[in-house]
């Protein structure tokens, strides 16, 4: 191949892989904030859940301090997280739908990769005030990391110590919010059928369970 060839065709090529850097929204969040907020007994007072939201947006650095006090990490040297995993296997994965698509939280870089950018969040529930929050969390379980294939038959069994894990993220989200002066609901009511081909998800990942989060309507 000729010379001023090949050039072209790098230059195609590296210009195309530029466009995919740049439209992959990914979401940079800022550090989050880990000390402050209400006392622990204070915020265990005041945990309660909330169905009604105006429709205020989180800024960037709620949504970081959010998903570390959900699921962080909290001792970088042994990557391990502000809520407990059976056998540490970690394999709760917690997505995050926004107005502006469907984000996976990636705690060891602190961002939202996004993984489109549709608005999913009504699709999340059957409540009305689901698509309306800002933000609905979305806790799916990767049964590969417990050595599910794609295609393996996944029993309720094989689900329990997951649902126990997701309960503590949960848990952590309700406290942050109390703390926080946020308002949120976990939720059972979620149309798991429609919902997982809309995010994309693998046979061999569940969702267990979901929660709304936004401003409280006084
Ligand atoms: C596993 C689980 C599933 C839930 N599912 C829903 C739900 O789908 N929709 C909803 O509005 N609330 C749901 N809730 C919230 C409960 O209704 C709520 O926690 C309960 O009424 C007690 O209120 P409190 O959280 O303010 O103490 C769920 C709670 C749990 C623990």
């Amino acid at each position: 191949m000729k010379s001023s060839v090949k050039i072209r065709l790098l230059t195609v090529l590296l210009s195309c892989s530029i466009v995919t850097v740049i439209s992959a929204q990914d979401i940079l969040l800022p550090p989050p904030v880990k000390q402050g907020g209400k006392p622990l007994m204070q915020a265990l007072n005041e945990r309660q859940t909330t169905r009604t939201f105006t429709g205020e947006n989180l800024s960037l650095q709620q949504l970081s301090d959010l998903l570390w006090a959900a699921w962080g990490i909290n001792r970088p040297e042994e990557k391990k997280r502000t809520a407990p995993s059976a056998r540490n296997i970690q394999e709760i994965d917690v997505y995050v739908t926004l107005q502006s698509g469907l984000y996976l939280y990636d705690a060891e870089n602190n961002r939202l990769k996004q993984i489109h950018n549709r608005d999913i969040r009504s699709l999340t529930g059957t409540q009305d005030f689901v698509g309306k929050a800002p933000v609905n969390l979305v806790y799916v379980a990767d049964m590969g990391k417990t050595g599910k294939k794609e295609g393996d038959k996944i029993a309720d069994a094989d689900l329990w110590w997951s649902y126990a894990n997701c309960g503590f993220i949960a848990q952590n989200v309700y406290l942050y919010c109390a703390s926080a002066n946020l308002g949120c609901v976990v939720r059972g009511l979620v149309p798991k059928e429609k919902l997982a081909p809309e995010m994309g998800l693998r046979s061999n990942q569940v969702i267990l369970l979901a929660q709304t989060v936004g401003v409280p309507q006084k």
